[in-house]
């Protein structure tokens, strides 16, 4: 598994995971590459300041799906192709199936996603989990560390629709997505993502 994803919604621990797959997955000396979208290069983080500040209605759903695309496209072909050439493993923090979750939901067809992403990108994970949580959970947890505010001001309703979106992804790509239990303690999120990797 070399290119490994994690989706999922607001304060679902997505990071301090992350963290703890990479001590776990450098511990045998391969170099382990820690990611996000949208951002992880320069070009892509100076989109993502444009679409995580600002009002809710800032930009419509499409001029989102190009934005988030644009700053993968330049991510993917600077940062994780080489990094996948050169025999790294990537763990990326978000990557398509959160455009699929976040613009899908906002009404952007599933095939313009899906269309958009071959022409443009091309690459998809070996692997990708997807944290499940209540949202109400989620939105305590990402208040209290202050995010990304333009996203989170969504409401609840908002952010029950999105999980249903992942595990829905989740369920239609069994052979590439495993859902983990984020309520669970962080040790054991860590051992069940670690047992996810192992089993293909
Ligand atoms: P983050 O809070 O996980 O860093 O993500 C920033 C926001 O960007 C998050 O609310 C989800 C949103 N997003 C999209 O709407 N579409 C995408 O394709 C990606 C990668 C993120």
């Amino acid at each position: 598994m070399s290119f490994i994803t994690i989706e999922g919604g607001e304060g679902t621990g997505k990071s301090t995971l992350i963290k703890g797959l990479a001590g776990a997955l450098s511990a045998d000396g391969r170099e382990v590459v820690q990611t996000r979208e949208p951002g992880g290069s320069p070009g892509a983080e100076d989109i993502r300041a444009l679409l995580v500040t600002g009002d809710a209605d800032r930009w419509d759903a499409m001029t989102e799906l190009l934005l988030v695309t644009a700053a993968r496209r330049d991510h993917v072909e600077r940062v994780i192709r080489p990094a996948l050439a050169r025999g790294a493993t990537v763990l990326c923090d978000r990557y398509v199936d959160s455009t699929r979750a976040y613009q899908g939901m906002r009404g952007v067809p599933r095939d313009l996603i899906d269309r958009l992403h071959r022409d443009s990108i091309d690459l998809d994970p070996d692997r990708t989990l997807v944290l499940d949580l209540a949202p109400e959970e989620g939105l305590a947890r990402a208040a209290e560390r202050g995010g990304a505010a333009r996203f989170e001001g969504m409401g609840l309703a908002y952010h029950q629709k999105l999980r249903e979106a992942f595990l829905g992804i989740a369920k239609a790509e069994r052979g590439r997505c495993r859902v983990v239990d984020a309520a669970a303690p962080p040790a054991e999120v860590l051992s069940q993502a670690l047992a996810a990797l192992d089993n293909p």
